[in-house]
């Protein structure tokens, strides 16, 4: 396997896969160590604007250990997380086992977890009311086309939610946000994982990715309702928000 994670064209995904499986039993750890804890808080947000009301039916795309998809569950979704990754998929079903456990505290709904490409993803159209990502669309191949497929799957008034890495409008900012991406997450993964490069990947991949102001571009291009961007701290993070017209 050669240092680099990031390869454009055809050798992405199974590049991608590669970088999930060497870093999926550390992922949750270092999520927390390079965000200061701050992805959970961003993940609440994605949530609470996918508005969950009884009996919706919710997808989580790129579903990693299963943070989102856990959540939307619990807030009373019928979820299914989809990934590509087995080890992350473990790491998620092994977390839900865990909370369905008869000495669980909470014995809250959990989400179905199953193997599948967001670029094509096995449901039918107009199947669910909520589709999220969370850190997803950069890795994809081609994130116009899973864009299309979370329209695709979408019920008519469905909400589509999607958490990414941003670009910060401020150049200043920009600069700063980039040298931490670019020094300290990858020490903070060589440390806790052993690993430089697959945190190197973020920088590499972020830079290949258009981010928020293109992701609304392409869900006003959709036709979607509604849609706004949200930026987080000034714009390192960013969630896009749309709702298929009814
Ligand atoms: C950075 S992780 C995000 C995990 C989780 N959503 C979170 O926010 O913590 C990205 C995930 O996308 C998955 N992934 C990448 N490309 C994919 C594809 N084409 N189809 C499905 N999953 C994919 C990876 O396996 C990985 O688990």
């Amino acid at each position: 396997m050669s240092n680099t994670f990031y390869a454009p064209g055809e050798q992405r995904a199974a590049k991608v896969n590669d970088l999930f499986a060497t870093i999926a039993r550390r992922y949750d750890l270092i999520n927390d160590l390079q965000s200061f804890g701050l992805h959970r808080l961003w993940k609440r947000r994605v949530v609470r604007l996918a508005k969950v009301q009884n009996g919706n039916r919710a997808l989580d795309l790129c579903c990693g250990t299963g943070d989102i998809a856990l959540a939307l569950a619990q807030r009373g979704a019928e979820t299914t997380g989809l990934d590509f990754s087995e080890k992350m998929l473990e790491v998620a079903k092994t977390r839900s086992e865990k909370l369905k456990s008869p000495t669980s505290n909470s014995q809250l709904p959990t989400p179905n977890f199953i193997q599948g490409d967001a670029q094509q993803i096995p449901f039918p159209e107009n199947s669910f009311d909520i589709v999220t990502v969370g850190y997803g669309l950069r890795n994809l191949t081609s994130w116009e086309k899973g864009l299309e497929e979370m329209f695709r799957v979408a019920k008519p008034g469905g909400r589509i939610v999607v958490l990414e890495f941003g670009k910060p409008a401020n150049a200043l900012w920009r600069k700063i946000y980039f040298t931490h991406l670019k020094c300290s997450v990858p020490l903070i993964g060589l440390l806790f994982c052993g690993n430089a490069s697959a945190y190197a990947y973020i920088l590499e991949s972020l830079k290949h990715y258009p981010a928020q102001l293109a992701v609304a571009e392409k869900m006003r291009g959709l036709k979607l309702a509604n849609v706004r961007v949200i930026n987080l701290l000034g714009g390192a993070m960013a969630i896009n928000y749309g709702e298929k017209l009814k």
